[in-house]
């Protein structure tokens, strides 16, 4: 039996959590954490001071305006897990090589570890906490996901899907070579390629259709 078919039997197993319920926790996790962090403004975390070097100011982060006080050097995906508690963008190389930081500013992907924050002032900012609506329904990128248990840990998850959602945005109809170069930014230490192209093939026929549920 190989693998990918062994990983089935195991999630199958009444009792255990399957993958697609572990998936589909992931996804709706960044929701609640995303709520969370306009509880706890940055300001009320660090201890309610600007420190030194910092700087108060305003940034448009998911259609909200967000204050925070960031240090000239800081990166965008710093600013945005540890000030403003969206920590569904990830953290993985912090050099621009893997793509887990991916985010879309004025709806380009960009890897946000490799961006200044000051840099993005008056631009959009969007990270994965603003797919699903607030009543919880999933965007199509991620009902994709969902419906082909597209990701194995999910560490890199969120890249792949801002960077399919920022490319879906201009071609919804890609062949499977297109997609995969879109993507080609992104890396996954699982290296389950198959199934996350699987995955973004699905969403963009959701995108196209508007048949996701
Ligand atoms: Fe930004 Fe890897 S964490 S590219």
């Amino acid at each position: 039996m190989d693998e990918e078919n062994r990983r089935g039997k195991i999630s199958d197993t009444p009792g255990s959590t399957s993958r697609r319920t572990f998936i589909k926790g992931v996804i709706t996790s960044g929701t609640a954490v995303y709520s969370a962090g306009y509880l706890f403004r940055s300001s009320s975390v660090f201890g309610g001071s600007t420190r030194v070097g910092e700087r108060l100011i305003t940034l448009n982060v998911n259609g909200q305006q967000r204050r925070a006080d960031v240090n000239r050097q800081e990166t965008l995906a710093w600013t945005l897990r540890y000030k403003l508690g969206l920590t569904g963008t990830k953290l993985g190389c912090d050099r621009a090589e893997c793509g887990a930081c991916t985010v879309l500013i004025d709806d380009v992907p960009h890897y946000s570890c490799s961006v200044l924050t000051h840099t993005v002032r008056g631009r959009k900012v969007l990270t994965i906490e603003s797919l699903a609506t607030a009543d919880g329904k999933l965007h199509p990128v991620q009902q994709a996901v969902v419906d082909e248990q597209g990701f194995q840990c999910a560490f890199c998850m969120s890249g792949f899907m801002m960077s399919a959602v920022g490319f879906l945005k201009d071609n919804q109809n890609p062949t499977r070579e297109q997609l995969a170069h879109a993507l080609s930014g992104n890396l996954c230490r699982c290296c389950d390629y198959n199934k996350i192209l699987n995955s973004m093939m699905r969403a963009a026929e959701y995108t196209r259709n508007g048949t996701h549920v």
